[in-house]
């Protein structure tokens, strides 16, 4: 099998992503901070998908600037787009061309949320990733990430697995099998159709917050605020995932 690329993913769950993930409980409150943030400036969203949130954001009043990298998640998001203010880039964010639709001044905010950080496949290139953002806000302007916390049971394990039953009665066997020497998870999903089998495969390299923060300093961005999630709840020892807001200072 060839080796995991910026396609990988996307190619995989983009038939099914609407789906599975289309109405998460908090894409309204997420669309509420991230058009707070941008307050009527230009966005940018990496790794956008089906556009679950560039395209309410847009509605919501602001510009999107779109980057993702699978062309099959970029024709979901293109045919959901139509007639509103979102301008797609197809292409890896390491290397994307998006000054075209840059205003003058620079972006108001970029954000990843949904690990997107965590599928870029090193700590090197998850820190080229944010400084290309970073150089491209405004200054005042935002960068937010939503992520998942490492699971500390899963590290201690290394491996586990669990079966759910989808709403259409499919069966779905999910493997997670972890790295901690390289922070690095591999999860397969195995949906059973009748005879056939369709695997989904999530590729992800891990950040503990504070690693995040000093990835962030390094690229000119300090830390405003971080909450446990989209519903803006304190960030605590239990918190399962976090949503973290840097700023850029005109240091
Ligand atoms: C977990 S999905 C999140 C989608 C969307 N942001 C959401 O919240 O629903 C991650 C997305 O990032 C894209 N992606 C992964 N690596 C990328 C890269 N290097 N450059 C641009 N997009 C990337 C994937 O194709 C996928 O669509």
């Amino acid at each position: 099998m060839s080796a995991p690329g910026p396609t990988s993913y996307g190619d995989a769950w983009a038939d099914v992503y609407d789906e599975w993930f289309g109405e998460l409980s908090d894409t309204t409150p997420a669309v509420g901070v991230l058009a707070g943030l941008a307050a009527g400036g230009v966005a940018l969203e990496v790794g956008a998908g089906t556009g679950r949130l560039a395209v309410p954001l847009a509605r919501a009043g602001g510009t999107v600037i779109a980057v993702e990298s699978s062309p099959r998640m970029a024709g979901r998001l293109r045919a959901k787009a139509q007639g509103l203010p979102v301008r797609l880039v197809v292409g890896d964010v390491l290397d994307a061309d998006w000054s075209a639709h840059l205003p003058p001044g620079g972006l108001a905010l970029a954000y990843l949320s949904c690990n997107t950080l965590y599928q870029l496949p090193d700590q090197q290139a998850q820190r080229r990733c944010l400084a290309r953002l970073a150089a491209d806000l405004a200054v005042g302007g935002r960068l937010v990430v939503e992520a998942s916390m490492p699971n500390l049971a899963l590290l201690a394990a290394g491996r586990s697995t669990s079966m759910r039953v989808l709403p259409d009665g499919r069966v779905a066997v999910t493997t997670v099998r972890a790295d901690p020497a390289h922070q690095r998870t591999t999860t397969d999903t195995v949906v059973f159709d009748g005879p056939r089998q369709h695997v989904l495969p999530v590729r992800e390299r891990y950040v503990w917050p504070a690693e995040l923060d000093l990835l962030a300093q390094l690229v000119g961005l300090g830390p405003e605020q971080r909450w446990s999630g989209w519903e803006r709840g304190p960030f605590t020892s239990t918190s399962t995932g976090h949503v973290t807001v840097y700023r850029k200072s005109s240091l």
